[in-house]
């Protein structure tokens, strides 16, 4: 790993107020540990707020370790099945959750990337300094990626290079992509087999452009967004006329306190004030899980207290979205400019035997846990944050799905994401929830969180998470303003905190059905102590 991630990560502070936007009191002790104490859930079904968007369950691939080469590319001559290259295995898993959008090439990887490289018959043999100083054989490029989108049903979002790019060549590679004229670059993208303009939904305009994407300040920064803003045009002429088109992400801030919030505030003053001939759509925010940089707890093998440590860490997202949305609400009242959290997830120390700079972690129900959280927490900022996009899609830091040659096993995170589909633009349901607290040591966290929201059908989803290590809880849900006829479900839960998913024991943390019970309008449903459920209503 280069010197240019030594930096923000230690500077989140600890020892937050948790807002979660249910009511949470202190918890009153139990008699036993095992013991299923109830607790009240309220459901107003007859009230809604935002949109719960898709695109918060976006993915993110970079050319890193194996989150490509390897997680995503092995080539059409391998032995492992594929479909022009592309695994096979991996793509069937990442269909069932319908993935909304992929971010790529990088991150770091991004500010160096230069398209021409991975386009045509002859690709360059590079270096990829950033991520463990190992070539980069460019096999997978531009054509490879929009094939891979394809195969997944996933729209694009890509980084352009800001950091050692320019301008003209972030914008030839936009017309490349998207012309749909006889344009030089259009034939050539015709003769490298793929005539029709390719959808490009969403572009990101540099990547931690404050650090290892130029180490720039905020005003240069802005003055870069404002020409590449300007001039890297979209050309498909079938997203011109899509309220849908394409949207352009600045760079954001990478947590919070004084460095971050005067990110925010000087971008989004800027665009206030903005003339007719730049603009954004979205800001980003990059917010990992790591309790101190660098990081340094375990992926697996560890015990309830960091269990909790993490945990505690990473409920300080709703904190840091509430910060920079309330700076933006300063400068865009009506929320026009989306809040895209496009990297975020657990970063723990490389496994050990591992090449340092290829982010190679396991996966444990810690890990579920924390997922379900930090969705519950977009879900309630709905109004602000529109898109998010968890680091990374696979074999790299909070993956979805680890490989091993031609092996593949799904992990927590993955049932999450899978358990959570029918959330994907979904209505948030106000929920209110008196579950108190669970306490580690001197940690003290919320000990069930929950959401619930409508899907498209109407019909009413709940997720519930029970962070307890220790104890189960009985939730007794009232729902006004419908009747429950039948309600069913699944729940994630393991022996322990940090149980995986190997290639040897794939099927250790795996969704079982979960039985509820209904009464009038209320449901009973025992929650197993560190699990993750999600339950559907029928009225
Ligand atoms: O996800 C790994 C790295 O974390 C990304 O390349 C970078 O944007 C961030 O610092």
């Amino acid at each position: 790993m280069t010197q240019t991630l030594a930096r923000h990560r230690g500077l989140v502070s600890p020892g937050r107020r948790l807002v979660l936007g249910l009511a949470l009191v202190a918890a009153v002790s139990l008699p036993s540990a095992t013991a299923a104490e109830s607790v009240a859930l309220s459901v107003d079904a007859s009230r809604s707020g935002a949109k719960i968007d898709r695109n918060l369950f976006g993915q993110f691939a970079e050319h890193l370790g194996q989150g490509v080469y390897e997680g995503v590319w092995v080539g059409p001559g391998s032995a492992i099945p594929n479909t022009r290259g592309i695994r096979n295995d991996v793509v069937a898993a990442l269909k069932a959750l319908e993935v909304p959008n992929v971010r790529w090439p990088g991150g770091c990887f991004a500010d160096e990337y230069h398209w021409r490289k991975g386009v045509g018959p002859q690709r360059a043999v590079t270096l990829n300094p950033n991520w463990g100083g190992v070539t980069e054989s460019n096999a997978f490029g531009t054509h490879e990626f929009m094939d891979f989108l394809d195969q997944i049903g996933a729209e694009a979002y890509l980084s352009v290079n800001v950091g050692s790019g320019t301008p003209q060549e972030a914008a030839e590679w936009l017309e490349y992509l998207t012309a749909a004229q006889p344009t030089t670059l259009a034939r050539e993208r015709a003769a490298n087999g793929h005539p029709a303009p390719y959808k490009i939904a969403y572009l990101g305009i540099g990547n931690e452009s404050w650090d290892c994407g130029g180490n720039m300040t905020p005003d240069y920064y802005l003055s870069q967004l404002q020409i590449y803003s300007r001039f890297v045009r979209n050309f498909n002429p079938a997203q011109e006329k899509d309220p849908h088109r394409m949207l352009k992400i600045a760079v954001g801030p990478g947590g919070d306190g004084p460095r971050w919030t005067e990110w925010t505030d000087v971008i989004m003053k800027a665009w206030q004030g903005r003339s007719w001939s730049w603009d954004m759509d979205g800001l980003s925010l990059h917010n990992y899980t790591v309790p101190k940089w660098p990081p340094s707890h375990k992926s697996v093998g560890f015990g309830e207290t960091e269990y909790a440590e993490i945990l505690k860490t990473t409920l300080e997202m709703d904190r840091i979205i509430a910060t920079h949305s309330a700076i933006m609400d300063k400068y865009d009242p009506q929320k026009k400019i989306a809040l895209v959290v496009d990297e975020w997830g657990a970063w723990y120390a490389p496994l050990p035997g591992t090449n340092p700079g290829f982010l190679a972690q396991q996966n444990s129900l810690r890990d579920a846990v924390l997922a379900a959280l930090n969705i519950n927490i977009f879900a309630r900022h709905a109004d602000r944050v529109r898109m998010a996009n968890i680091a990374q899609m696979v074999n790299v830091l909070q993956a979805m799905i680890l490989t091993d040659k031609e092996k593949m096993v799904l992990t927590p995170t993955y049932h999450v994401f899978r358990m959570y589909v029918p959330f994907q633009d979904a209505t948030f349901v106000p929920a209110r929830l008196d579950a108190g607290t669970y306490t580690q040591g001197d940690l003290t966290l919320p000990r069930v969180d929950a959401i619930a929201a409508r899907d498209k059908a109407g019909k009413l989803w709940l997720a519930v998470t029970n962070l307890d290590p220790g104890r189960p809880v009985t939730i007794e849900a009232t729902l006004a303003g419908l009747t429950p006829r039948s309600a069913a479900g699944e729940t994630l839960t393991a022996p322990r905190v940090d149980s995986v998913n190997s290639f040897e024991a794939p099927a250790t943390v795996v969704p079982k059905p979960i039985a509820v019970k209904i009464s009038g309008a209320t449901l009973a449903l025992t929650l197993e102590p560190r699990s993750v459920t999600v339950i559907s209503v029928e009225q």
